[in-house]
């Protein structure tokens, strides 16, 4: 081997370790790229995971996905396949679209399926001009992507516009593509969510009504005591939560007066004790049915709350005796807007009060040991 072939030799391992090495930087390049986008649809599912209302939802989606591609706005098009729509509940800037599902570039990627990337949407004659002309927004390009299942049906359609940095890349329409399936997933289950959360408000204001519906004079009172409830638990600052709970029993508060006989409930005049202590029973007859509903964990505690609201400070209230800080919190509630409502609504027996007369008596009965005056026995009832 002379000393020319051993150079060359020596050059093409050089050569060999560099495109290596080349190699080995792009592949770093990729892991790293993957990497990044791996973080990116971590961020967004654990982020969209945690929210099952509709609304929310889609708002959710469209920062997150605006943010992931760094671009202006986002919306998202969910297909409504009864009315051949296309709607965006929420919208960046805009309160709600709807339109038929074939028309615009949403309708195109909607019926097709198809990824659309559209570098200069004026160049583009599927472009509606007209939308940028009624909003006075200035529309570049746009990414547009379906929207599928787990079962692989298209549910919606995403629409990106005006990416930051120019137009939107092949990446940015992968990392849609993989959004949309997690998306679309987390859609399906807060569209039935919504369902059976309409079905379950709808059986328990049924409930309530049956109650209302049994003494004409009583109309309504469930509801009010619920409008009630609601507006001390916003002046409150009550978490979402507690006041669903809140909402439900005040709903459902006096149904255990379905268990009270009609003449009893409705009649004109002073009770006697033995028809006091009947309808006096109504608050443990909604304990004991209300304990029979599958509530959900959040509305666990509904049964107790609702049957606690003719429970006093002093411990002489009924069902249970229980004194001040043992009655549940939003029991205490319930006690104060059925008052309330009682007060100012007209019974069988008296005309509804005065306001301010009423306030005096609420005062006058609130704090700790502080017991109601004895005439709401009866009104409380
Ligand atoms: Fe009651």
């Amino acid at each position: 081997m002379n000393v020319h072939s051993i150079k060359s030799g020596m050059g093409k391992e050089s050569g060999d370790f560099s495109d290596q090495a080349e190699n080995y930087r792009k592949e770093l390049e990729q892991f790293r790229k993957e990497h990044e986008r791996l973080k990116l649809l971590f961020h967004v599912t654990r982020n969209i995971s945690k929210e099952l209302v509709l609304d929310r939802l889609l708002m959710l989606i469209m920062d997150e996905v605006k943010n992931v591609l760094n671009c202006d706005r986002c919306t998202v098009f969910v297909l409504d396949n009864e009315k051949n729509e296309l709607w965006a509940r929420v919208a960046h800037g805009e309160k709600e679209i709807r339109f038929p599902s074939h028309l615009g570039i949403a309708g195109h990627v909607a019926m097709t399926g198809e990824v659309l990337n559209i570098p200069d949407a004026y160049a583009d004659p599927r472009f509606n001009r007209n939308i940028d002309k009624k909003t006075g927004y200035r529309t570049r390009n746009i990414l547009t992507a379906p929207m599928r299942n787990k079962l692989g049906e298209r549910i919606g359609v995403f629409q990106a516009l005006n990416k930051f940095s120019g137009p939107f890349t092949s990446g940015d329409e992968d990392l849609l593509d993989t959004i949309s399936v997690i998306a679309a997933t987390q859609i399906e289950n807060a569209r039935l969510y919504e369902e059976q959360k309409k079905t379950f408000d709808s059986f328990i204001e049924t409930l309530a009504s049956t109650i209302d519906a049994r003494d004409p004079m009583t109309a309504g009172h469930s509801k009010r005591i619920a409008l009630y409830a609601d507006a001390v638990a916003q002046v409150v600052k009550m978490s979402p939560q507690e006041r669903e709970v809140l909402r439900t029993a005040a709903l459902l508060h006096d149904y255990g007066k379905i268990a009270v006989r009609e003449a009893v409930l409705t009649k004109e005049g002073r009770l006697t004790k033995v028809e006091y202590d009947h309808i006096k029973s109504h608050s443990t007859y909604t304990k004991n049915i209300l304990e029979k509903i599958n509530f959900s964990r959040q509305l666990k505690d509904v049964p107790l709350i609702a049957s606690s609201h003719h429970e006093r400070m002093d411990g002489k209230g009924y069902p249970d005796g229980l004194i001040a800080d043992a009655i549940p919190k939003l029991g205490r509630i319930l006690a104060v807007v059925d008052v309330f409502d009682a007060l100012t609504s007209k019974r069988h027996y008296r005309d509804r009060m005065e306001f301010r007369k009423v306030l005096k008596i609420l005062t006058n009965g609130s704090g700790p040991g502080r017991i109601l005056p004895r005439c709401f026995q009866k009104d409380q009832a």
